[in-house]
């Protein structure tokens, strides 16, 4: 079947993005505005794109149903230049979803999901301490797709990784015990990360070897 999305409405558009890009990985974004007030917001638009520099990058769509007004965290990151991405694991998924509720401005969002944070290294937005990978991230750019959709484009300057989770010497990471979420279809399915199987990468030798 075919769809033609320059021609559909854009809630349509968007469902049948997110039920086939699965699943994602959920960056719950700590900003801070020009007073200092702090903001959080998951985004699971949002991927590592290079390693040489160090980049992510945040996929924002305004609010109202027509996609009107600005999200917070696309307008801080703006004006202030700086965000921290805080990965999100199964232990953190609830309050993640309470990071997501269109809270009244006088509401913070991490008194209101009960996270502590703490402040960064390098960057003004502090990190949230249960999560077990946050990224300190500098804007490199902004790319706008038109009056409701941005993509903000960091450069991570520290990353923080919970101590039972790295082995600093190897710089080897165990991934499989980060138990981290992704974000599926629908308003609410997500996936876990502890069903994996191995594929190692072949060489062209390897590759002609398999086929006799
Ligand atoms: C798991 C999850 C992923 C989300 N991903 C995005 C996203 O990629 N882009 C986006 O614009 N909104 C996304 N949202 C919605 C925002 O988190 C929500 O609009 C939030 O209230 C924005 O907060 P802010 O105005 O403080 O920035 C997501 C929500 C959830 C629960």
């Amino acid at each position: 079947m075919h769809f033609d999305l320059a021609s559909m409405p854009r809630e349509q558009a968007y469902k049948l993005l997110v039920s086939t890009v699965v699943p994602r990985p959920i960056a719950l974004t700590t900003t801070v505005d020009k007073k200092g007030r702090v903001n959080a917001a998951p985004f699971s638009f949002f991927n590592a794109v290079s390693s040489d520099p160090p980049v992510v990058v945040l996929g924002i769509t305004a609010g109202g149903p027509a996609g009107e007004g600005t999200k917070d965290t696309a307008r801080n990151i703006r004006e202030v230049g700086e965000f921290v991405v805080n990965l999100v694991d199964e232990a953190l998924a609830q309050r993640m979803n309470i990071c997501a509720v269109d809270f009244p401005p006088e509401m913070g969002e991490l008194e209101a999901a009960s996270l502590e944070s703490v402040p960064s290294l390098a960057v003004r937005p502090p990190r949230i301490a249960a999560s077990p990978v946050s990224f300190e991230c500098r804007r490199l750019a902004g790319l706008s797709f038109g009056p409701h959709s941005t993509l903000e484009v960091g450069r991570v300057i520290h990353v923080h990784i919970r101590d039972d989770l790295v082995d600093p010497q190897k710089l080897y990471v165990a991934s499989e015990k980060m138990r981290l979420i992704g974000r599926m279809h629908g308003r609410g399915w997500y996936a876990r990360t502890s069903d994996l199987f191995e594929m190692n990468r072949l060489t062209f030798a390897e590759w002609q070897e398999r086929r006799g």
